[in-house]
């Protein structure tokens, strides 16, 4: 379980996390949804270590992290999986390398054993099968297409099987089809894998496709948390209007209205 408490996280005057609280539980699949500029970003930096917070604390599995020496945060944080928004592969290595790029770091991650070079051929070609990217190891970054680097960004994560995995905005910028891959993919990963899945985005569709559990982040807050049903029916400003953009496009009620 990830507990998060009561966490503040300023830059300069910049108040960006301000008494932030969230559980997470073991195996769920939870949407962090927030309108851009709220903290997603600086919120999954926070779960992974990577930056410490000016107060209150991330705990994963009892420990908190903001505690541990840089030592221990890395065995923390091996078993742990994020696809950055822009994918972020290495732009000097294939498809290929990049998959195998943490196996070869890390060897395995449960049995911490370095892996021999054909079981890393086979894992990364388990991943690469699975991210529908088989063929196309020798390919470099370059050559993919927004969805592909995402696949491909995914494929590097799952490679190394890590217990958590976070998604910082997986399906944007991508066209609707593309992004219900992505989104399948999430699902299809998480029950592969069955690990703990934490995503943040502004997209309710794809909110609404993946999410065992809803939280809204806005004002440096965690403002609701529920199941997807019950958020739905939550009277507040910003899911009522993100309801309305699942059901009707803008311009087709200002025909009707023209009508
Ligand atoms: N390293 C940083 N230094 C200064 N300001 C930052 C830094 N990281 C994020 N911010 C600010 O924190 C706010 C939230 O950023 P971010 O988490 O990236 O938003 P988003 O919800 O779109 O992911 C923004 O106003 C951003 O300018
Ligand atoms: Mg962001």
């Amino acid at each position: 379980m990830i507990l998060i408490k009561d966490l503040y996280k300023s830059y300069g005057t910049r108040k960006v996390l301000q008494g932030l609280s969230l559980e997470i539980k073991e195996g769920e699949i939870l949407v962090i949804l927030g309108r851009s500029g709220v903290g997603k970003s600086v919120l999954l930096r926070q779960i992974i270590g990577i930056e410490k917070p000016d107060s209150g604390y991330v705990e994963i599995d009892g420990v908190r992290i903001s505690e541990l020496s840089t030592l221990e945060l890395y065995e923390v944080v091996k078993n742990m999986g994020m696809l950055f928004q822009g994918a972020a592969l290495f732009d000097s290595m294939d498809i290929g390398e990049n998959t195998a790029f943490y196996l070869r770091q890390h060897g395995d991650t449960k049995t911490k054993k370095k892996l021999s070079e054909v079981e890393i051929q086979s894992r990364v070609q388990e991943a690469l099968n699975m991210v529908n990217l088989h063929g196309e190891e020798r390919k470099m970054p370059s050559d993919l297409s927004g969805g592909m680097k995402k696949r491909a960004g995914i494929a590097r994560l799952l490679v190394y099987r890590p217990s958590i995995l976070l998604y910082d905005e997986p399906t944007t910028g991508l066209d609707p089809i593309t992004a219900q891959q992505i989104n399948e993919l999430i699902v299809k990963t998480q029950r592969e894998l069955k690990g703990t899945s934490i995503i943040v985005t502004h997209d309710i569709h794809s909110t609404l496709y993946v999410a065992d559990r809803i939280a809204l982040h806005m004002d440096g807050k965690i403002i609701h948390c529920a199941d997807p049903e019950t958020f739905l029916n939550i009277d507040d400003p910003l899911i009522n209007f993100l309801k309305n953009t699942l059901h009707n496009h803008p311009r087709a009620s200002e025909e009707v209205k023209k009508g």
